[in-house]
């Protein structure tokens, strides 16, 4: 079965590569060019891990090809899939690529495999795939869902940084189809899957997607709230609250006589608030798409608000401390919205860059990958970076650490002691014991020492 897949970037060539791997003939398309040399050098265009072998080992075995040329590339093609980007414009999701793909690949669907399925893998609101691809898709091809051609939303639960292994192991596939012949069709791509498969209408998979990319920041946003209640009543640390809330059996199971810590007691850990190219742009479209069907403001509206405040509690408990900052020496420790990428999309450290900056201050940061590239964010533009940590800090007033990088976990208190011009650590991630840190200056998100 010859699979073709629109947009090459994240998700689409992490889907593409996976299922060639899997042996299906996959055409990576994209109008970018240089992601197309790059994917036929074998060169990967994004930084993820394991993805450069992978390419290699397909490209040998010839399951991989991409290309510019959307005519090739539909030609025989029995499923479609459309990963192509859905921005936030500011009010509502931003569906021109979706529409723009869907019209090329309308024209050209005569030209495709028998019953070819177009397959919405974009993140796009509920009903979207039955509302605008599918009528975009019947008028540029003159044929007829479901005679002429299947629809399926197919949504996407990768994460950047385990991308490759998140789609080969995946918890769950969804195939929203809107006739027998097109969830047949997609059940056969992911035959290889052994995880639950959940085959229901295209509204009710695009509802699924949104309703987990909802579900984790609103644990972060909540975790924030009471982060920040515990400061403002002192003497309290959100550490240890989280720890005693954690070990409720419905969060902590005990499982063969032993206790064990699923994933999601890490979205229940206060920090300096979510970032990345998913979640604030799903949790603000999803709440413009409430507000649209005549919702009032609500809980999805209070995940972004409390989420946007909280990079300026962290410039908050430096203020706190230094007073005012002009002409002082900040060092931020972390630039990446998450470790393991050098995605830095909607990453908290562009918040509180800009504050610092804003107020006066001489800013220096170190991220293991990311660096002047960040400069581009407005505000950001005289941000300096050093080559390490140590570097970073050196000469400052205070530090801190934004990414939950493991290599920030060697930070000692002597250690900043010696580099430091007045040694003040703010541990927004809570990575490091605060114990470990009573012979200088320490504040983390969600502790305050109480008033006496
Ligand atoms: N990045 C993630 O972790 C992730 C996870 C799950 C779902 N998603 C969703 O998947 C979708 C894609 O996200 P992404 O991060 O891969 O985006 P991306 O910006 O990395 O890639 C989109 C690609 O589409 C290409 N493109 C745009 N219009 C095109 C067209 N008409 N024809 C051919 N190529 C075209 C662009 O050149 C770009 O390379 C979004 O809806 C996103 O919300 C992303």
């Amino acid at each position: 079965m010859k699979i073709t897949v629109i947009g090459s970037g994240y998700v689409g060539l992490v889907t593409g590569a996976c299922l060639a791997d899997k042996g299906f003939t996959v055409v990576c398309m994209d109008k970018a060019q240089q992601i197309v040399d790059k994917i036929n050098a074998g060169t990967p265009p994004i930084h993820e891990k394991g993805l450069e072998g992978l390419l290699k080992r397909i490209r040998a075995a010839g399951t991989l090809s991409a290309t510019t040329d959307l005519a090739a590339a539909i030609a025989g093609a029995e499923v479609i899939f459309l990963a192509v980007g859905t921005p936030f414009d500011g009010n509502e999701i931003d569906l021109t690529y979706v529409k723009a793909a869907a019209a090329e690949v309308g024209r050209l669907l005569h030209t495709a495999g028998p019953y070819p399925v177009v397959t919405v893998k974009s993140t796009v609101v509920p009903t979207t795939a039955e509302t605008v691809v599918l009528p975009i898709l019947e008028k540029e091809s003159g044929l007829k869902a479901g005679t002429g051609f299947g629809l399926c939303s197919n949504p996407e639960f990768l994460r950047e940084g385990s991308a490759i292994d998140d789609f080969m192991n995946p918890d769950r596939i969804i195939i929203g189809g809107t006739d027998p012949g097109t969830l047949e069709k997609i059940r056969r791509v992911y035959m290889w899957a052994v995880c639950p498969v959940v085959e229901t209408d295209p509204r009710t998979a695009e509802m699924i997607k949104y309703t987990a990319n909802a579900l984790l920041p609103l644990m972060i946003s909540f975790s924030n709230e009471i982060a920040n209640l515990a400061t403002a009543i002192g003497g309290i640390d959100i550490r240890d609250v989280m720890k005693g809330v954690h070990l409720d059996y419905r969060l902590n199971p005990v499982v063969d006589g032993k206790r064990v810590n699923p994933g999601i007691l890490s979205y229940l850990e206060a920090g300096c608030g979510f970032g990345g190219s998913c979640f604030p742009k799903d949790v603000k479209a999803l709440a413009a798409f409430a507000h649209r069907k005549g919702m009032g403001q609500g809980i999805l509206d209070q995940i972004t608000m409390v989420n946007e405040a909280q990079p300026l509690k962290v410039a908050g408990l430096i203020t706190n401390r230094l007073g005012d900052i002009k002409g002082k020496n900040i060092a931020v420790l972390g630039l990446a919205f998450k470790p393991d990428t050098d995605d830095t999309r909607e990453s908290p450290s562009i918040p509180l860059v800009r504050e610092l900056l804003r107020q006066g201050a001489r800013v220096t940061a170190h991220d293991p990958i990311v660096s002047a590239e960040f400069n581009k964010y407005p505000g950001c533009e005289t941000l300096a970076h050093a080559p390490s940590w140590r570097e970073a800090v050196r000469g400052t007033e205070a530090a801190v650490i934004m990414t939950r990088w493991e290599q920030f976990r060697e930070i000692t208190a002597p250690e900043l002691a010696a580099l430091m011009k007045q040694p003040f650590l703010v541990d927004t991630r809570r990575m490091l014991k605060k114990e470990h840190f009573v012979s200088i200056e320490y504040a983390g998100i969600g502790y305050r020492p109480a008033d006496g």
